[in-house]
Order: structure tokens, then C-alpha cells, then sequence
């Protein structure tokens, strides 16, 4: 283990001396999440991530969803590579990226098969090390992960800088979410959760949605939740999945476009990408401090 974690340092190293005109330790990275599936992760991470593009950030997504990739069906493109290819060595992260006619670039998950828990451990080491070469290139990258819990996407989404969770306001939905959560935290430190309520009818059940999450989070795991609030249920989500063309750019002025544009103006958000443009490589986030955090738990013996 501890040869494994020098020889991942020491190509960290020959990374940041190649990266010219890059600026290492500087591209954050979210995680989207849900215990339960089908809660708009897939639409909310790319319609987000279109709505901070349009203001001027350099956005990435990453569709970690290897079983069931969605997010090239909603934008209506074909990728040549996927995120498999990656792993399995047949292309580098940089050049998986597939540029989609709405200038967002995307790494397709590719569909049908799951890594088993062997899998995990190489999954994992290629993906923090590729993310690594790619630091820099983008303010902000989005990872849009499956429903529940794997070892694969438990430790990814562990490691980035923020975990965005959907809920619906569904007792289900909610209580799988509570589960996720409880199981993400039986293993290492976990990234601030941020809650955003998704297909929610009245205003008044996404407040007590999110507030019962958070309470119990806090009760039971001491884990704070920050509450984002809410995406209203919206036919426009579901034309524009059936179109295969992003709600925020075929409907601009519909309800869920507009709550997906007040919440790129959430200070965390803009935080986040102003502190990706400003703060010193060394900071505790951003890609850089993702892989030492993982080169750490690796000498630490984890896998
Ligand atoms: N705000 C909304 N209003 C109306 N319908 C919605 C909304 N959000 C999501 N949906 C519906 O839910 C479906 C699932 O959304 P999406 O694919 O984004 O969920 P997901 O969490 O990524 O699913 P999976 O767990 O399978 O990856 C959409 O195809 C759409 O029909
Ligand atoms: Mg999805």
C-alpha cells in the first residue's frame, strides 16, 4: 500500500510539471447524489451546470452513472467514449470529452455494466489520478452518480469538494437519501451536504422535507445539511426530456428554469467558483486536494 501511494504521489508530480498553462489545485468538483433513483440528479446536474456556463464559468460534466448513463440521452448526442473507456484504460479522461452542441463538455457513463466490488479500488485510483491531470481546465466539474450505494461511487463522491443530494419530498425518497448519507458516514470525512428538493407542488413540503432531513442528520449522524430549497414540479422538465433538449435552454422562462438560475446566484455556488479562479493551489479543495486525500487514505492502508 505505502508503494502504491509513493508511486501515485510521483506521478502527481510529473502531472503538475506537464501542465502547462494550467492552474493545478484550482477546478472543483461536485458530486450529485440520491438514495433514491429517478429524482431529477441527471436533469439538475446538467441543466445547472448549461445555466453556470451561461455565466461566463467553464463547466464539465461527468456522467458517473455506469450502468444507466442518462445525461447524453437528454442532450441528444452521441459520445464516442465513455467513462468505461476511461477506466479501462482505452482513453484518457481528456480526451473521453465529448464537446455537446450547447458548448457543455460531458463524459458520457456508458450503459450496461456496474463495477463489481473488485472493480472499485481501480475505478476509484483511475479516476482520482485522471481527474488529476485534468485540473485547471475547467472552474467547475459536475458528477452526476448513480442512485444508492456502491464502493465505487461512495468513495468518489466522498472525495470531491461538495455533495449536492436530491430528494423529492417523498417519505421514500427522503428516507433513502437519510440512508445514504448514514452509510457514506460509516467510512471517511464527508464533503458538505447540500439538500435541493426536487418535483416539489407546494412550497410549504419542500421546507418540511428538507427541514426533517436535516433534522435527522443532525440528531442521529451530527452531520449539518445546508438546505438549497426547491425545483418545482414542471411539465417543461418533462417536454424537454421527451425533445432531448436541456429545460434551461428550450424553456428559459419556465418555473424550473427559473429556480435553476436563482440557484447559481447561491453564494456557495459562487463561492465555490470565485475561490476556484482566486485561492492558492494549496487550498483543501479542488482536484489537487481531492487526490492527496486520496493518495493519504490508500498509505493508510483502505482501498
Ligand atoms: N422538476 C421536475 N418536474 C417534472 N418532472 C421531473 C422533474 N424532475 C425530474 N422529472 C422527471 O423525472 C424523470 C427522472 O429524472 P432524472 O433522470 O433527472 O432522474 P435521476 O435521479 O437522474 O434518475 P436515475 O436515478 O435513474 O439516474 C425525468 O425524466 C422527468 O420525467
Ligand atoms: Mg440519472
Amino acid at each position: 500500500m505505502a508503494e502504491q501511494a509513493d508511486n501515485l504521489r510521483k506521478w502527481a508530480r510529473q502531472q503538475a510539471g506537464d501542465g502547462e498553462g494550467r492552474t493545478p489545485g484550482q477546478t472543483r468538483l461536485i458530486a450529485v447524489g440520491s438514495g433514491k433513483g429517478g429524482v431529477g440528479k441527471s436533469n439538475i446536474s446538467l441543466n445547472l451546470a448549461l445555466a453556470l456556463q451561461q455565466s461566463g464559468r467553464r463547466i464539465a460534466l461527468i456522467d458517473a452513472d455506469l450502468g444507466f448513463s442518462n445525461l447524453e440521452i437528454l442532450l441528444g448526442i452521441r459520445a464516442q467514449y465513455t467513462l468505461q473507456d476511461v477506466f479501462a484504460g482505452r482513453v484518457e479522461l481528456s480526451a473521453a470529452f465529448t464537446l455537446a452542441p450547447t458548448g457543455l463538455m460531458l463524459i458520457s457513463g456508458g450503459s450496461g455494466t456496474l463495477p463489481g466490488a473488485a472493480q472499485s479500488g481501480l475505478y476509484v485510483t483511475r479516476f482520482a489520478q485522471q481527474l488529476a491531470a485534468i485540473d485547471g481546465q475547467y472552474d467547475l466539474i459536475f458528477i452526476d452518480f448513480g442512485a444508492g450505494f456502491g464502493p465505487y461511487s461512495a468513495e468518489m463522491m466522498g472525495l470531491c469538494d461538495e455533495l449536492l443530494m436530491i430528494t423529492t419530498p417523498e417519505p421514500t425518497a427522503l428516507t433513502d437519501a437519510y440512508a445514504l448519507v448514514k452509510m457514506m458516514s460509516q467510512g471517511h470525512a464527508l464533503p458538505p451536504i447540500r439538500l435541493l428538493v426536487n418535483r416539489v407542488r407546494e412550497q410549504a413540503s419542500a421546507v418540511e422535507a428538507g427541514e426533517k432531513f436535516a433534522t435527522v442528520c443532525q440528531r442521529f449522524l451530527s452531520i449539518r445539511v445546508e438546505q438549497l430549497g426547491a425545483i418545482p414540479e414542471d411539465v417543461a422538465v418533462l417536454r424537454a426530456v421527451s425533445r432531448q433538449s436541456p429545460f434551461f435552454l428550450a424553456e428559459p422562462n419556465s418555473p424550473a428554469a427559473r429556480a435553476i438560475r436563482s440557484l447559481t446566484r447561491a453564494p456557495w455556488l459562487a463561492q465555490l467558483t470565485e475561490a476556484a479562479q482566486s485561492l492558492p493551489a494549496n487550498d483543501s479543495r479542488g482536484i489537487r486536494a481531492l487526490f492527496d486525500r486520496f493518495v493519504k487514505r490508500r498509505s493508510e492502508g483502505r482501498s
